[in-house]
């Protein structure tokens, strides 16, 4: 399995801090179609694009659909939800209309949450979506839960104050739950891995633009071109592991 994050596709000719956001999504896309095309799932987690326009998700429907893996999509704090389900009306949604949908692969309940908290850069899950979470989580089939923003501290001030503002809330029912076997999240555009009330969790680069390596930083929108990335995840009867590719650095590989 393929987790992507933080695309942040902007309208054509559209740069972040000099990057082309379309042709570094591209560049990842071709990547995994070449590396791994027999993974069973691409999960996106969120900020498809960087300011939630139509423009910018027709470019998200384009590079994804050269995915040969299927794809499952979510939301993030750039997103705007009617104009994502504007662009993919097939999209799953809950009975609350939230994009929140579970699949399963390779006997793990994929649970992929909706965090977006209305005009905030932070993330929430609201009582509607915890209660979906509950029952997504009731059968007791080991799950992984995948959602945008971390519900757990990551060490990065600025981040860490626009996180989900409501973590304690996830982690209480995760714990009641106890099947969660690993969270995954994006929003910080860093590579970071670590365990939180007992949970382990993964957070992966974007193939994008990156957070500097600043713990004290308050400046959410610093970003620094450091190579993009994805994660991969091995799944298996009994635990899961995590991997991350720096896809732009790979070059041909030469026995010593
Ligand atoms: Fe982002």
């Amino acid at each position: 399995m393929i987790v992507l994050t933080d695309l942040h596709l902007l309208p054509e000719g559209g740069r972040i801090i000099g990057l082309d956001p379309f042709g570094r999504v591209a560049a990842a896309i071709a990547h995994i179609n070449a590396h791994h095309p027999d993974a069973e799932r691409v999960i996106v987690t969120g900020d498809l694009t960087h300011r939630g326009d139509a423009a910018s998700y027709e470019r998200v429907r384009e590079l994804l659909g050269r995915l040969v893996v299927p794809c499952s999509i979510m939301l993030g704090n750039h997103d705007d939800r009617d104009a994502f389900f504007t662009a993919f009306p097939g999209a799953p949604r809950d009975r609350n209309g939230f994009a929140q949908h579970v699949t399963t692969v390779g006997g793990y309940r994929l649970v992929m949450l909706d965090t977006i908290k209305d005009r905030s850069p932070a993330g929430t899950l609201c009582d509607r979506r915890l209660a979906w979470l509950d029952e997504a989580l009731a059968d007791r089939a080991p799950a992984i839960v995948f959602m945008h923003h971390p519900p757990h501290p990551t060490g990065f001030a600025g981040m860490d104050a626009i996180a989900l503002d409501n973590g304690d809330a996830f982690h209480a029912l995760a714990a009641r739950a106890g099947n969660v076997r690993l969270v995954v999240a994006g929003h910080v555009h860093r590579t970071i891995s670590g365990v939180y009330n007992g949970l382990p969790f993964a957070v992966f680069k974007s193939p994008v633009h990156q957070q500097p390596m600043v713990l004290d930083a308050g400046d959410t929108s610093l970003s620094v071109d450091e190579p993009g990335a994805y994660g991969i995840l091995l799944l298996g009867e009994r635990g899961v592991t995590v991997h991350t590719d720096d896809f732009a650095l790979t070059t041909a590989a030469a026995t010593y």
